[in-house]
């Protein structure tokens, strides 16, 4: 794992949007995984800026969404599909077509889950997987003993979860208590990871990963045994910690 220590919140967007922006260039038909929560926010902000100013284009860029919560419809503002057009899809010039969020309100969920696992491969696989870290260590929502060999699956979000996203909704009842998430063999198929790492409150959780054996108890262990990681990390995230050895 390749890690980048940054000063704050904002440099950490800029760096990681810098980042997406060189792959975009060089590669104009990239297939990326997107993720939502507050740590990317400042990330798509960056991106925008940059498509008015320079016009990056994502004209030919197809992207594939971590996750999504079960019984919220495309249109509610917390659904993760909402977050993406809101943040980012409906400010670049991509096909709304190219953009990918599992459906979270369908009838079939597991017809779902096998749809999105086969579309992502039918597209040949993700060539950046964008991630955040969960304070417990979940990466999309793969919670803790999630088994390292899943696919595209339904999940039950861990209490702490529900907890640390009530943030976003008017109460924490509100919060639905199952995603569909992409498997953490999803996304370990992917060709590159970029982690994103800002604030002391995923301070534990860095400190986990840099520190504890590859273990389903702490989901983001896993990123250890893929050849190709580089985390973006605010000094709030990893301060005092052992980040090179
Ligand atoms: P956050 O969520 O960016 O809102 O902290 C990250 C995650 O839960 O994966």
């Amino acid at each position: 794992m390749n890690i980048i220590e940054v000063k704050d919140y904002a440099e950490m967007s800029q760096k990681a949007a810098e980042y997406i922006i060189e792959k975009v260039c060089k590669s104009p038909t990239l297939n990326m995984g997107l993720a939502t929560g507050g740590t990317p926010i400042g990330t798509y902000e960056n991106l925008i800026a940059d498509f008015k100013k320079n016009s990056t284009s994502y004209r030919d860029v197809t992207t594939f969404n971590l996750d999504e919560y079960v019984g919220l419809s495309g249109d509610n503002e917390n659904s993760y599909r909402y977050f993406m057009d809101d943040h980012f899809f409906n400010h670049i010039d991509i096909k709304k077509d190219n953009t990918n969020v599992p459906c979270g309100d369908g009838n079939d969920l597991e017809e779902e889950c096998s749809r999105y696992e086969q579309l992502i491969a039918k597209h040949g696989g993700i060539d950046l997987q964008v991630l955040g870290i969960g304070s417990n260590g979940h990466i999309g929502f793969n919670e803790p003993g999630t088994s390292f060999n899943t696919k595209t699956h339904v999940i039950d979000l861990a209490p702490s979860t529900i907890k640390a996203n009530a943030r976003f909704f008017n109460r924490v009842e509100d919060v639905p208590t199952k995603a569909i998430t992409m498997g953490i063999a999803t996304i370990m198929k992917s060709k590159e990871i970029l982690l994103l790492v800002s604030g002391a409150s995923k301070k534990e959780a860095m400190s986990k990963l840099l520190t504890e054996n590859v273990s389903e108890s702490f989901p983001a262990s896993v990123l250890k045994n893929h050849p190709c990681v580089t985390i973006i990390a605010d000094k709030a995230a990893v301060s005092g910690l052992k980040i090179h050895s």
